[in-house]
């Protein structure tokens, strides 16, 4: 009887709760092991800010990673631009550098470094 009680009350928490706060597929990233991928690996092209100021230059230039252009792609679009790589450009393919996990994680800091209008942090974690 108590079974069935528990079973009826989840059946209507899953029917009450939306799916957005459904949110199986992206569990929390790391933000802060995120920032320490990218001052590591990414920040000598990309630069502290992710202005494409670093140190390296290249030709086509670094990207911009606060800019609407690459703050605008979907999640799973960048995510493939690390893991893959852009071809014939400095842009490696980091997959077996990095984790998936660790990909998704350094993403969560580019994410930050989007200017505070756009719903960033302006200049990441400082
Ligand atoms: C050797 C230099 C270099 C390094 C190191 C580097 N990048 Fe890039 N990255 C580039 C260049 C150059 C581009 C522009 C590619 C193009 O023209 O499409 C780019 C583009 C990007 C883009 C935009 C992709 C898109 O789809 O628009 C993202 C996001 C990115 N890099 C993230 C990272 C991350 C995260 C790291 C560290 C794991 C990293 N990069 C390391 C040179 C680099």
């Amino acid at each position: 009887m108590r079974v069935v009680l528990v079973g009826a009350v989840l059946l209507a928490l899953a029917g009450g709760a939306s799916l957005k706060e459904l949110n199986v597929s992206q569990p929390e990233r790391d933000v802060l092991s995120g920032r320490v991928i990218f001052s590591t690996i990414c920040l000598r092209c990309h630069g502290i800010d992710g202005k494409g100021d670093g140190p390296m230059k290249f030709t086509p230039p670094v990207a911009d990673l606060t800019s609407p252009a690459v703050q605008g792609k979907l999640d799973a679009r960048l995510f493939k631009s690390v893991h893959d790589g852009k071809k014939n450009t400095a842009m490696g393919a980091w997959r077996e550098a990095l984790t998936d996990d660790e990909i998704w994680d350094v993403l969560a800091y580019v994410r930050t470094l989007a200017p505070e209008a756009a719903g960033g942090m302006g200049s990441g974690l400082r």
